[in-house]
């Protein structure tokens, strides 16, 4: 095997790409990790941050929302687990490669929409959102934000168990759009 990439042969590369397979198509077990992770945050809020994952997925689905915006509604703050200033951003480009444009631009600006409902809180201006107001995906990300996420912090609200979205990870995830 090589020890500089300059250096590289066709079969060297063949190998390789063979050997990443296993791992590509371990992506949904990665992403169940992610989201069991979420469970250890709470991060001052009333529910952990996998109880609020499940419950903007639950709603959503008990909204008859379509199988992609469940999948964005469990996921959109996955990117907790690494850093949560850039959460939106973290989310939306781990899910890139598997959902659409729209899935996409809705989970990176997310926090521009949810700040409508707090950020005069936080000094911050609260219509960060009509930025994106002219964008195709405006009205499903409103619904997303003000039906479901900033109204899925209820530690009473029964929420559908990470088992019963497995199926749907499974399916998003099992393989990227390009390789
Ligand atoms: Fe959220």
């Amino acid at each position: 095997m090589f020890t500089r990439m300059d250096q590289s042969t066709q079969e060297e590369w063949q190998h390789i790409s063979e050997q990443h397979m296993p791992h590509i198509f371990d992506m949904p077990a990665r992403i169940m990790s992610m989201l069991r992770q979420l469970e250890a945050l709470s991060l001052g809020f009333g529910t952990n941050q996998l109880h609020h994952a499940l419950q903007t997925a639950t709603m959503a689905k008990r909204a008859g929302a379509e199988d992609e915006m469940i999948i964005l509604s469990l996921l959109h703050d996955v990117g907790k687990v690494i850093n949560v200033p850039n959460h939106g951003q973290i989310a939306a480009e781990i899910l890139k490669p598997y959902v659409s444009n729209d899935a996409y631009h809705i989970i990176r600006t997310h926090q521009d929409f949810q700040g409508e409902h707090y950020y005069q809180y936080m000094g911050k201006p609260q219509d960060l959102r009509n930025q994106y107001k002219n964008e195709s995906w405006f009205t499903k990300a409103v619904e997303f934000t003000d039906e479901w996420d900033q109204a899925a912090f209820d530690p009473d609200y029964k929420v559908d168990p990470l088992e019963s979205f497995e199926t749907l990870i499974n399916t998003f995830f099992a393989a990227p759009h390009t390789i």
